[in-house]
């Protein structure tokens, strides 16, 4: 067996897997966040360690086998919430998270001393709030006291890590939402922190998602009832996790995945094409390969508000039923998802969504058609980026609220003008890291290898050419509602 250990936002989910890919048991333990001013996001890392000890003795518990049968460890976790640690490696302060969005005056010096382009160059990403060098640079400014006693940071599941191991890493995929990778040569940069004055140390030793960093400490093994002899391998951030989980590892490969936000993400063989920050492109947690992302804040947002506000009563499933026999375009509604703002295309907090073309005719499978159209034309602005800059999108796997809905999934086909394959099981990043667990064991040559055993497709909607050609006519006016 392997446990691949994913720690979110709002909790964190262990799953024990199996030689053939099955979970054979899951949990998951939730933790509060600290949100004492607009804009603020912490979390105290105490909490991720208690409930992530507190999640695997009750995981062991449970276990009907032989706890010398878990072979390996692994972990996904919320990308780039800063943890500053003192030369004990004790945690100085609550962690700041990656939606805490107090930074937009660090994310401009960061642009006015290293400068735009030459951030691009090394990065790949453009300066956003939620990304950690803009925090490390709000705490320098802001709380100086705690600055000076810093030693390294780490992130979140980096953090977790260390306390069940006892010795301290980032990896790449992690690291790449840091701003302070160079993302193509994979090093920090000294660059950029010497034009921020930030001290190079703080940066901690770097190694791959599959890297074995060690092994459970005794104590942790007395905690948990695991074996000390369970290895551990670094893991990955949670959208490259998500993605391993999904087969993303090869050329052509790209997933949609639809939950509060949506994400489309897909495989890059290397780091050399220039997408000028419209996407993000971060390293993946398959060994040096790359991925791109763009995000649609309000996706399965937009379908949960709509139900709330028009039609509380019904089930997603009734409110659905009708919309696979209504026209493509709903009769000429239009919907634009931007509820809470947009990131891409268009790096937009300020912009609010949108019903066009209302007419007495329409009913509410119109709307819930529109809605579902509007998401999928926003996924469709990332997918259009990719190809702009010469990516091939052939196959997309569709996971989440997306995957839920045949009317949806044929949609997304004809939308993305792409093949579109739902899994038979999904379990989101908890699988990418158990993947990367089984691999780093050495149970598979490599993580295709473990995709092809663990993962398997249950249906493929192709593109019917006929609705590719309306949609495209659509997707024309949908791209002119914005500006
Ligand atoms: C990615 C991002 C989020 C977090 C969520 O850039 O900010 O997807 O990784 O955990």
């Amino acid at each position: 067996y392997v446990i691949g250990i994913d720690l979110g936002t709002s909790a964190v989910k262990i799953l024990l897997v199996n030689q053939h890919g099955d979970v054979v048991q899951e949990l998951s333990k939730a933790y509060p966040l600290i949100q004492e001013k607009t804009g603020y996001s912490e979390q105290d890392p105490q909490a991720w360690v208690d409930q992530t000890v507190s999640g695997l003795s009750d995981l062991l518990k449970d276990f009907n086998g032989n706890p010398e049968d878990i072979e390996g460890i692994s972990f996904s976790g919320q990308m780039h919430g800063l943890v500053l640690l003192d030369e004990k490696n004790d945690v100085l302060r609550n962690a700041i998270l990656w939606n805490d969005t107090r930074t937009t005056e660090q994310c401009k010096r960061i642009y006015e001393i290293v400068g735009e382009k030459r951030l691009l160059d090394i990065t790949k990403n453009p300066a956003l709030e939620g990304f950690t060098l803009p925090k490390i640079l709000w705490v320098k400014e802001n709380e100086p006291e705690v600055f000076e006693k810093a030693k390294v940071f780490v992130l979140p599941k980096d953090y977790v890590r260390y306390k069940l191991t006892g010795s301290l890493h980032m990896e790449y995929s992690d690291a790449a939402g840091t701003l302070l990778l160079d993302v193509r040569k994979q090093e920090w940069s000294n660059e950029i922190c010497e034009l921020l004055e930030i001290d190079h140390h703080l940066c901690p030793p770097l190694v791959h998602s599959h890297d074995e960093v060690g092994t459970i400490s005794p104590e942790i093994a007395k905690r948990t009832g695991l074996s000390e002899s369970v290895r551990v391998f670094a893991g990955g951030a949670d959208n490259a996790c998500g993605a391993i989980g999904a087969g993303i590892l090869e050329d052509g490969k790209t997933l949609c995945s639809i939950g509060t936000s949506g994400v489309v993400l897909s495989y890059e063989e290397n780091g050399t094409k220039d997408f000028q920050g419209k996407v993000h492109y971060f390293n993946h947690s398959a060994p040096d390969v790359y991925y791109t992302m763009g995000v649609t804040l309000a996706a399965g947002y937009s379908l949960t508000w709509f139900k709330d506000v028009f039609a509380k009563e019904e089930s997603f499933e009734n409110l659905l039923a009708n919309v696979g026999s209504v026209p493509i375009g709903a009769n000429g509604l239009l919907f634009t998802p931007y509820i809470v703002g947009e990131r891409t295309p268009h790096v937009d907090a300020e912009i609010r969504g949108s019903f066009i073309g209302m007419d007495g005719s329409h009913q509410l499978e119109h709307f819930a058609r529109a809605v579902l159209e509007g998401i999928t034309f926003s996924l469709n602005d990332s997918v259009e980026i990719f190809r702009e800059n010469g990516k091939n999108i052939d196959t997309v796997i569709s996971i989440g609220g997306g995957a839920k809905n045949e009317a949806w999934l044929q949609m997304q086909a004809d939308i993305f003008n792409a093949k579109i394959v739902k899994l038979s099981s999904e379990q989101g990043p908890g699988m990418g890291a158990a993947m990367l667990a089984a691999y780093g064991c050495g149970w598979f040559a490599s993580l295709q290898d473990c995709a092809k055993e663990f993962l398997r497709e249950e249906k493929v909607y192709e593109p019917i050419q006929e609705h590719v050609e309306s949609y495209r006519g659509l997707y024309e006016i949908y791209k002119d509602i914005y500006p």
